[in-house]
């Protein structure tokens, strides 16, 4: 496999700061919305992505046209995007391959007509092998061309054997899965774990036919000797030969061991392993070198959409679930050629509404925010970041799947994560070692801030422990705590599944810190205080209309959003927030 990356680390001298100066104080405003429903959100996904729309108020208000920014937990390069719109010249860091790869294309123009010509090209040269994996007949026994395939799980019932699939067993409106099942044959009705799984197989078939008109039908034996018959064909182009490891966590909380998954390959079907390997190689023939990067762009979105993890939805919209390596009982095998061209038409969208107003690019980085190497002391005029968040994402797991075809896949050792599934040679971690990625990133970041530059950054947990952690990291790295205001994604950091204890609870709102380094003017820090009153700032907070309605997980996000204002060392876990609360109701 090419190693994709070179090409977009390659590119470019660091930034130099022009002068500049930072303001007095953050800005007054105290929460920020972000809107997920923009040609920027929609372009690739990301896991816990921050819209440029949020950032941009930030860097308006911390910076002048022509400072430098960093992100060096940079994920999609969203602070890139706001920054490059906003006149301001960027460095982006992650420790991701695909962090790298969406960083540079959301961050670099394209011709939205010659990308789509592009793809016209690359539809052409796959379009024979393709008319082969998607073939079928309609209703009436004329060739057609698949657009999906339901693929239902095959279960047996532990009363009367019979074997069924569960897809008969659902309601076809609603397409919602229950906890039970009830055995069509004898009607014994159970936990639908307690029906042992006899493999998966397609079940419905949504098509088009020759006048592009669409149908639908249930798979029939043909269909499924179809699907028989791809399992067997050589591989049409190379296929990336990447492990996914059992002692991945997120392999682990998917329990990806009862779907056989030992690589990557066995997060596709064979056909859509097959028609991918031939896309790639399609794309990767391209000999412009930004078309190439941006059919790649396209193709990597497409390549976790035509993955077994794309959920079936019976109100159509199928997509996998984002922050997971979740494979569902119902899963919707997609024709990638449609779901690629789909991609193109939102590239182009994203394109036309990105607008930089800056000649130079974001400077890509790929490596750990523990050591930005090359980026000078006192140099960088504003900090903009979100961080992981202890054990909410892992993103070296989730990303494999993109990373896998762009030939370099993340090194977990240095990922700043809780992590007690891996060994500790392959990037285990515990609360102090992430306390401790946490805290040398913060010391780099305040080695490469200039005196009296600010640093914003972005954070959630449920767990007292791990805002300590990076509390503690901060203050150790010399930073003073400012008023800090709350960050409203509209949606949940990741879902579908639950951690460790079966109960970890979804940040909605983030608190958005604002650090300072302090010059040597300005160098004594506010007085730390210990200590403090939660059912008096429960009752306080939640009276407030504005957070009364938030939910216990917007109350919490406003008491820590005021306890960091305040320089605060003790903090209240998000279960101690929802007793109290809880108790208060009762
Ligand atoms: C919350 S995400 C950032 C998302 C980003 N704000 C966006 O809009 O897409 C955190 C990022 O930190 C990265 N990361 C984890 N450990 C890292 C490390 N030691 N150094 C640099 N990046 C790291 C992950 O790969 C992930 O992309």
């Amino acid at each position: 496999m090419d190693d994709f990356i070179a090409a977009y680390l390659a590119e470019g001298a660091l930034p130099k700061s022009k002068g500049g100066g930072a303001p007095d104080a953050p800005p007054q405003e105290r929460m920020v919305a972000a809107s997920r429903n923009t040609a920027f959100y929609n372009a690739h996904s990301y896991h816990t992505k921050v819209p440029p729309e949020a950032i941009r108020p930030f860097i308006e208000h911390f910076t002048k046209p022509g400072d430098v920014v960093l992100d060096p937990f940079c994920g999609s390069g969203m602070t890139g995007v706001a920054v490059a719109m906003t006149g301001r010249r960027a460095i982006l860091n992650d420790l991701s391959t695909a962090a790298a790869h969406l960083s540079f294309n959301h961050t670099r123009a394209c011709d939205g007509v010659a990308l789509a010509d592009a793809f016209e090209r690359v539809a052409q040269d796959v379009a024979e092998d393709f008319q082969r994996y998607y073939a079928t007949r309609d209703e009436t026994g004329k060739p057609a061309t698949i657009r999906w395939t339901l693929w239902s799980t095959r279960h047996a019932c532990p009363t009367c054997e019979t074997e069924f699939l569960l897809w008969d067993t659902v309601d076809r409106k609603s397409g919602r899965l229950t906890r039970g099942t009830t055995c069509p044959e004898c009607e014994y009705r159970a936990d639908r774990g307690k029906f042992s799984v006899r493999g998966k197989e397609p079940a419905h078939i949504a098509f088009a036919r020759e006048d592009g008109s669409r149908g639908e039908r249930p798979a029939t034996k043909q269909d499924r000797r179809d699907a028989a018959r791809l399992a067997k064909e050589e591989d049409s182009a190379p296929f990336p030969d990447v492990a996914l490891e059992s002692d991945r966590e997120m392999y682990q909380r998917c329990a990806l061991h009862l779907q056989g998954v030992r690589a990557v390959r066995d997060m596709y079907t064979d056909r859509n392993r097959l028609a991918l390997a031939r896309l790639w190689q399609a794309v990767l023939a391209d000999p412009d070198e930004r078309m190439r990067a941006a059919l790649a762009f396209a193709f990597t979105n497409t390549a976790w959409h035509g993955t077994k993890m794309r959920r079936f939805n019976a109100r159509g919209g199928h997509r996998p679930l984002t922050g997971t390596l979740y494979v569902p009982q119902l899963s919707a095998e997609v024709n990638v050629l449609h779901v690629m061209k789909r991609k193109i038409g939102q590239l182009r969208s994203y394109y036309r509404a990105f607008t930089p107003t800056t000649e130079n690019p974001p400077h890509i980085m790929c490596g750990s925010a523990t050591a930005l190497t090359g980026v000078s002391d006192n140099s960088v005029d504003y900090i903009f970041t979100d961080p992981p968040f202890g054990s909410n994402i892992f993103y070296a797991d989730c990303n494999l799947i993109w990373e896998a075809w762009l030939g370099r896949v993340t090194d977990q050792a240095e990922e700043a994560v809780v992590n007690r599934s891996l060994a500790v040679s392959r990037g285990g971690k515990s609360l102090e070692d992430y306390g401790r990625l946490m805290a040398q990133s913060l010391n780099e970041m305040a080695r490469v801030l200039k005196p009296g530059g600010w640093a914003t950054v972005v954070f959630h947990n449920t767990d007292k422990a791990v805002w300590r952690a990076l509390s503690e990291a901060a203050t150790a790295a010399g930073f003073e705590f400012h008023e800090a205001a709350s960050l409203d994604r509209k949606q949940q950091s990741h879902k579908g599944y639950k951690g460790r204890g079966g109960k970890e609870n979804v940040a909605h709102f983030d608190v958005v810190m604002n650090l300072r380094k302090p010059t040597l003017a300005n160098s004594a820090s506010p007085a730390k205080r210990a200590g403090f009153d939660l059912v008096r700032m429960v009752a306080e907070v939640s009276a407030e209309p504005a957070f009364g309605n938030r939910g216990a997980q917007g109350v919490h996000a406003e008491i820590m959003r005021r306890l960091m204002s305040a320089g605060q060392t003790e903090f209240p876990d998000f279960q101690d927030v929802r007793k109290v609360l809880e108790r208060a109701v009762a």
